[in-house]
């Protein structure tokens, strides 16, 4: 008889691209993540497993190699081995993606991504480092179920959600939903996982999917939609860089609350945001019973 199997997901990377703190920035957060009054947080991945033994990355983060010398869990346990058989990106931006070049040096595993999200990589010779007689790289459709490791059924579905920021030529298309942004959702033992760390709007569609799941991680990037401008790091909004604001009408907060899910947790959350700090906005999110993530932080489906 085989063990039970049960999914666990490890948050790698708490933070959105640039992490806590960014290298060129000075807010607030930042330089308390500097001095150690805040945790510093690594840039957006999270880790899965059924088994404990073999693990799955959602997101290859710039930051993969320290996140993988962090957790016991990811170290090799053999002279050449990793337990991370499966690594699937969920957009083709720099904090999903980079990380794929942390994992050269002739290791097996299987990388999975929509067609235009495998098409970034393919464009990029930088990527062949991935050597092919090791690394699989595997097209999946949306909508359908595949195997993203042994006893867990992944499907990924479209997320409202532009382009990545390095392939934008003038304004981008910030309605679009398809195959550049994704969802992932996890099925292990009848429990039912999401993980979507980025996410401009949820649809109709979106909310009738997500509806009473047991787990879900969520785009945290902003809390509020004008707070770069507010912090005076940019002029960019939460929507202009395709990320639905936690807070106000039209939030993500007010959104999901309606949704009876066993547990929400925040994570990809911009350096400017608020909720890192114990203050109102934290106690907001936690009055309705939803999490922030942070490195490291472990949650079981
Ligand atoms: C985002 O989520 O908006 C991106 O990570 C932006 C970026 O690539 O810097
Ligand atoms: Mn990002
Ligand atoms: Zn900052």
């Amino acid at each position: 008889m085989s063990a039970t199997l049960a999914l666990r997901a490890l948050v790698l990377g708490a933070a959105a691209g640039g992490g806590l703190p960014q290298w060129n920035c000075g807010c607030g957060n930042c330089h308390d993540a500097r001095s150690g009054a805040l945790a510093p947080q690594t840039q957006s991945s999270l880790a899965v497993t059924v088994d404990g033994k073999s693990w799955a990355l959602l997101n290859a983060s710039p930051d993969l190699r320290q996140q993988i010398a962090d957790n016991a869990c990811l170290h090799p346990r053999a002279l050449r081995a990793s337990p991370i058989a499966s690594v699937l990106v969920t957009n083709g931006d720099i904090d999903h993606i980079a990380g794929l070049l942390i994992l050269r040096e002739k290791q097996a595993f299987r990388l999975f991504a929509t067609r235009p999200i495998m098409d970034i990589i393919e464009a990029n010779s930088v990527f062949k480092v991935l050597d092919r007689q090791c690394v699989e790289r595997i097209v999946v459709e949306l909508d359908e179920p595949f195997a993203l490791l042994d006893g867990l059924t992944a499907t990924l579905f479209a997320v409202p959600g532009k382009v990545a920021l390095f392939l934008e030529e003038g304004e981008p298309d910030l309605a679009l939903e398809g195959e550049q942004t994704v969802g992932v959702e996890m099925l292990c033992e009848g429990r039912r996982a999401y993980y979507i760390p980025g996410c401009a709007r949820i649809s109709p569609a979106l909310a009738g999917r997500i509806r009473a799941a047991d787990l879900l991680f969520f785009d945290g990037t902003v809390y509020r939609d004008a707070e770069m401008a507010e912090t005076g790091v940019g002029t960019k909004t939460g929507r202009r860089m395709g990320h639905m604001s936690i807070d106000g009408e039209e939030g993500s907060l007010a959104a999901l609350a309606e949704l009876g899910i066993a547990r929400v947790v925040y994570t990809h959350i911009n350096n400017t945001n608020p909720v890192w700090r114990d203050g109102p906005e934290r106690r907001h999110v936690e009055a309705r019973g939803f999490q922030i993530a942070s490195d490291g932080a472990e949650y079981e489906a």
